[in-house]
């Protein structure tokens, strides 16, 4: 992952290397703190934004811990000795510049938004973003299940519009979907896949559908295990390992439910619901609704399906 690329294999004038490109990420959270991380390992200078300064230093702290996990991991595995290890970690937090000013922006040629999953606050941030931003500059989102059209149309520049959804966590997940609008240009679509691939992703395209590939099928299977646990068919714990030792996963349903964040989980379905109310997949099982109530979002609140202390998971609630 820390391989640089070689700037000739990128197309076209914009993303030509990674010296020259920088990238904004606006949203420093469980996804766009990891896609800060990895564009800035790739190479690329990175402007990493967030709402507040409170904000901006979490986002910060977790890319300073992955990072020293991934250069530690380095170093034992031989790659580099330990000052190797410290000056690929300062170069690459030096590729990187924290702020709070959507203005930051101004000069960057790929802006990836990570902010909260909905719709009137993503419309009205690209409302925003559309004039402060270089004529030629493409606006990725990384909505996981939002639709693209709508925000491309504020942005005021739907043919430099992608989605680009990343998985979490974002610096091990190898896939990134890259979705078009109607409007897309072919040009902005080769720009975005060779950023894709020079971050050391394998990208996929798919149409302007909920939930792109990967969540319009992995969203109503965490779904059926939360019915499941309301129907009290079978425990969290039986559910998860069922689908671990009996289906290959690395991680059971209502673990990886946790993991995602169960807030962002209702979100999406309980958009769907609204958006699709014929469709019989998307709806809304009650303990997702009552945890999430409770303010119990899984792994970032420190409990949801199960408690959680920080990165690791504890026992079933
Ligand atoms: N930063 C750096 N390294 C990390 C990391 C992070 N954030 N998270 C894990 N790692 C590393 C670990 O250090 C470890 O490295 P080594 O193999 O070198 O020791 C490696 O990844 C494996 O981690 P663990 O040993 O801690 O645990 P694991 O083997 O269970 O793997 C996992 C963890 C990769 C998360 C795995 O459980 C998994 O693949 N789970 C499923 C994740 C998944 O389905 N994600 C998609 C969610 S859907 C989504 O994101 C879309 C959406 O819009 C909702």
């Amino acid at each position: 992952m820390l391989r640089r690329h070689s700037a000739a294999r990128l197309p076209g004038r914009l993303l030509s290397s990674t010296k020259e490109t920088k990238i904004g990420v606006v949203g420093l959270g469980l996804m766009g703190h990891g896609v800060a991380q990895v564009s800035a390992m790739a190479g690329f200078n990175v402007v990493a934004v967030e709402a507040k300064d409170e904000f901006l230093a979490t986002g910060k702290k977790r890319i300073e811990g992955s990072l020293g996990k991934v250069i530690s991991k380095n170093v034992q595995k031989g790659v580099y000795d330990e000052s190797g290890g410290k000056k690929s970690y300062d170069e690459i937090m030096g590729r990187l510049t924290f702020t709070t000013k959507l203005e930051d922006l101004k000069n960057c040629d790929l802006i990836i938004e990570a902010i909260v999953e909905n719709l009137p606050l993503k419309l009205d941030f690209y409302k925003k973003l559309g004039p402060l931003i270089k004529k030629d500059a493409i606006f990725c989102s990384n909505t996981s299940s939002l639709q693209i059209t709508e925000m491309a149309k504020v942005s005021g520049r739907p043919a430099n519009f992608v989605g680009l959804h990343f998985f979490n966590p974002v610096q091990i997940m190898k896939l990134v979907e890259i979705i078009r609008n109607s409007e897309t240009s072919d040009d902005t679509f080769n720009k975005v896949s060779a950023f894709g691939k020079t971050i050391g992703k394998v990208t996929v395209s798919c149409g302007d559908t909920p939930g792109f590939i990967v969540n319009r099928l992995l969203v109503p299977y965490l779904m059926q295990a939360m019915a499941m646990v309301d129907r009290k068919d079978a425990s969290v714990a039986d559910i998860d390992v069922s689908m671990q030792l009996g289906a290959g996963h690395p991680m059971g349903p209502l673990h990886l439910a946790d993991y995602i964040g169960l807030d962002t989980c209702l979100a999406i379905v309980e958009g769907w619901k609204v958006n699709y109310p014929n469709e019989p997949s998307f709806f809304v099982p009650k303990c997702l609704k009552d945890k999430v109530s409770a303010g119990k979002f899984g792994r970032k609140s420190g409990s949801g399906f199960y408690s959680w202390e920080g990165e690791k998971v504890g026992k079933p609630l």
